[in-house]
């Protein structure tokens, strides 16, 4: 087998307007995140000319968002339907001239059968991964069983030895050929080796104590060498990864890994990057591994999609524990269910040898707009038993959306569990996080629970001495994300949390704090530049590596009198410095000094734990700049969310107002945007003008609590 990359000097057609353009690409780099006015969303055209081929060839995406055609020389080759799986097509019998015109249309139009439909992330268009051609021999390992590697090599605990069940696809299997593993250490030295017929190429491998994977702490990986032997002579081979390990999970105990408890400290991850959108190299790949390490994390939620099989083998190097899921998400569909199950298949066939892999998530929040679609439950646990016959040795997950209640059928579908909560942030407040779950864990004692996702937003720029729900300081991130991680770290139940998110991403409709176009939940910014305060928080609670941090240091500017200082640290003790003050704080990861003197003009402020130190000059002033603060008329969406305490503002829109109060206010038909994306007819809108919200919602069997997080919603934009 050879690989060429394809990548370099594309045509690129979009809208009649040709360009070169070489892969990885988007034509969603800006617009799906400056939320100006939308992004495209529609067809565009690649294009590239192939020499005639008589060797097998196979052309390889590695991710074309969302449905794609190809064709070489006007003839259909073949379609895909999902935006992040992998997907081959034998494409040489098409290259029969000497030039061959390859022509591949990429659409990110929003269609009822593709999932995602409708989420909060910009469903950027392109051939955001790498183009390869594969060229092969008449007896190969498979280039079209639908997996990467035609080798399927998961191990498994016997009593005290250890086996690896290998199953291998081979095409033009004969006689004359035989299938060779080789099961390699670290150091190249094989520990495992058999023969098989090509024609007959399955096996068990046995090893008896194996060096364990054991996470981030000594995440050991073996290799596997498959090769294909004619005469002698090796003609085709693969190399996979190989990690022995074993996870387990208790509803009362938590996690297990190797039969030794472990707490999944998760932060989520989403693939893109400011300006690049979806198409990233491995550089972008490396830095984000690095980030998610240093924060401290163990294991990380790739969210809400097959992400890059990079990403996964980097999570494979340095062992992070990785719940990976399908785009199921948002709004179920009798119409996406084979999607569903189709880009599910796809990430399991794909991904399967990973060690770092613990978990298939198979939907995300899909009972958003309710629980009442009769196919819904029927369609997870297909999904669900695709998941288990595909790969019996790992569980099933699903992220629950926070209305879901506790009773809820989903919650017993998969074998482990996470939620979704915002409480502090969307709703209610932080306090409300500590009743539910204790309440969720009273009534639903053998569920195996974790939090699939938690999170406020932060927006570089603003600051307050006392951070408030819904300002949008870093200071109040870092407040809501001390209160979270406590409260899960308090109960041994729950076997581990993922931030919602470690990087700020962009949501084209998003319009929220004074950005448009982006989530700014992250811990880091989306140009990843930036780490927030709420970072070295989890970084005290969670790494190893020794520091100090002053938080709020980029609000240098402080009112003459005192000021509060905190600081991270995962030492025991700190002292602060500044003009005519020393004190020593003894704490646990946060530190508080809340008499900091301040003098007009500079004041230097030093901070000093063990034999590490941190600095800055507040500049005493006599009033905090108005920039501080979020600004009056910045149209956000989240700062009133949690006022739905049954007063309604008059002169807000509320679930009592029409259809058509809704569609003639800006501010409403972007977050409706948000909502339902594109898939709502717009004859059908123009019918429902009339009717009141509050009986549509009604009639669509969305509960109260919903009703009444809309109407929160609704609350926030003024009637003009
Ligand atoms: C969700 C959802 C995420 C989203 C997040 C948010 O519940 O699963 O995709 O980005 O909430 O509101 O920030």
């Amino acid at each position: 087998m050879k690989i060429v990359n394809i990548n370099k000097d594309w045509e690129f057609e979009k809208e009649g307007e040709k360009s070169r353009v070489s892969l990885p690409h988007t034509w969603n780099g800006l617009d799906g995140q400056n939320g100006a006015n939308g992004y495209y969303q529609g067809k565009c055209v690649y294009r590239k000319t192939l020499p005639g081929e008589k060797k097998i060839c196979y052309i390889e995406f590695n991710g074309a968002n969302s449905v794609a055609e190809v064709s070489v020389n006007g003839k259909k080759v073949g379609e895909h339907k999902g935006g992040y799986s992998m997907f081959r097509f034998r494409i040489d019998p098409f290259l029969d001239k000497e030039e061959n015109l390859l022509e591949v249309s990429v659409d990110n139009t929003v269609i009822p059968e593709v999932f995602p439909t409708s989420a909060d992330f910009t469903f950027y268009g392109g051939l955001y991964r790498d183009v390869n051609l594969i060229y092969a021999g008449e007896t190969r390992f498979s280039l079209d069983d639908g997996s990467r590697y035609a080798v399927r090599a998961v191990p498994a605990r016997q009593g005290d030895s250890w086996v690896i069940d290998v199953k291998t696809s081979i095409s033009g299997a004969n006689a004359d050929t035989v299938c060779l593993y080789e099961l390699k250490d670290a150091d190249g030295i094989t520990v495992a080796r058999s023969t098989r017929p090509s024609d007959n190429p399955d096996d068990i491998l046995s090893i008896s104590s194996p060096h364990l994977w054991n996470g981030v702490k000594d995440p050991y990986l073996y290799t596997l060498r498959c090769t294909l032997v004619k005469n002698a002579k090796e003609i085709d081979e693969r190399e996979i990864n190989v990690g022995f390990r074993e996870i387990e999970f208790d509803s009362e105990k938590g996690c297990f890994l190797n039969g030794e408890h472990i707490k999944l400290k998760g932060v989520s991850r989403h693939q893109d990057r400011e300006n690049l959108g979806n198409a990233l190299t491995l550089k972008e790949h490396e830095e984000d591994i690095n980030l998610i390490l240093e924060v401290g994390a163990n294991s990380v939620r790739l969210a809400h999609y097959q992400q890059a099989e990079e990403f996964y083998t980097l999570c494979d190097k340095k062992g992070l524990l990785v719940w990976a899921e399908v785009p199921v998400i948002t709004i179920y569909s009798k119409a996406r269910q084979q999607n569903a199950e189709e880009q599910l298949t796809s990430l399991i066939k794909q991904n399967i040898n990973h060690p770092s892999i613990f978990c298939w998530g198979i939907e995300n929040e899909i009972t958003l707009s309710g629980e009442r679609n009769k196919k819904l439950v029927a369609g997870l646990n297909r999904l669900n038993d695709i998941a288990h016959s595909l790969d019996p040795s790992r569980p099933t997950a699903c992220a629950q959306v926070a209305m879901a209640k506790p009773d809820s059928l989903l919650n017993r579908l998969t074998d482990i569990l996470g939620y979704n909560h915002y409480f502090g942030w969307y709703m209610q407040t932080v306090n409300a996080l500590d009743k539910w779950l204790d309440d969720f864990h009273k009534t639903n004692p053998s569920v195996k629970l974790c939090l699939s996702e938690y999170g406020a937003e932060a927006v570089i720029g603003y600051y307050s001495e006392n951070p408030v729900q819904g300002d949008y300081s870093e200071g109040y991130q870092a407040l809501y994300h001390e209160h979270y991680i406590d409260a899960v770290n308090k109960r041994d139940w729950m076997w581990g949390s993922y931030v919602w998110n470690m990087f700020d991403f962009g949501s084209a409709a998003r319009n929220e704090g004074g950005v448009r176009g982006r989530n700014n939940k992250g811990l880091v910014t989306i140009d990843r530049k930036i780490k927030k305060d709420a970072f070295y928080m989890y970084k005290a609670t969670w790494s190893d590596e020794k520091f100090v941090y002053i938080t709020a240091k980029r609000y240098p500017d402080r009112v003459v009198g005192t000021t509060k200082i905190k600081v991270y640290s995962n030492l025991p003790e700190v002292t602060l410095k500044a003009d005519g003050y020393e004190k020593t704080v003894k704490a646990d990861r946060i530190f508080v000094f809340d008499d900091v003197p301040v003098k007009k003009g500079d004041n230097d402020v030093v901070v000093i734990a063990g034999k590490y130190k941190d600095s800055f000059t507040v500049n005493g002033v006599d009033k905090l700049p108005e920039s501080y603060a979020i600004g009056k008329g910045v149209p956000i969406l989240v700062r009133n969310w949690f006022g739905t305490d049954g007063t309604l503002k008059d002169d807000c829109l509320s679930v009592n107002d029409r259809v058509r109060d809704l569609l003639d206010n800006d501010e409403a038909q972007s977050m409706l945007k948000l909502a339902a994306g594109n898939t709502v007819k717009k004859w059908y809108v123009k019918l429902l003008r009339p009717f009141r919200i509050r009986t549509l919602l009604k009639i669509a069997g969305i509960d109260p609590q919903m009703t009444d997080i809309i109407n929160g919603f609704l609350q926030t934009i003024k009637k003009h």
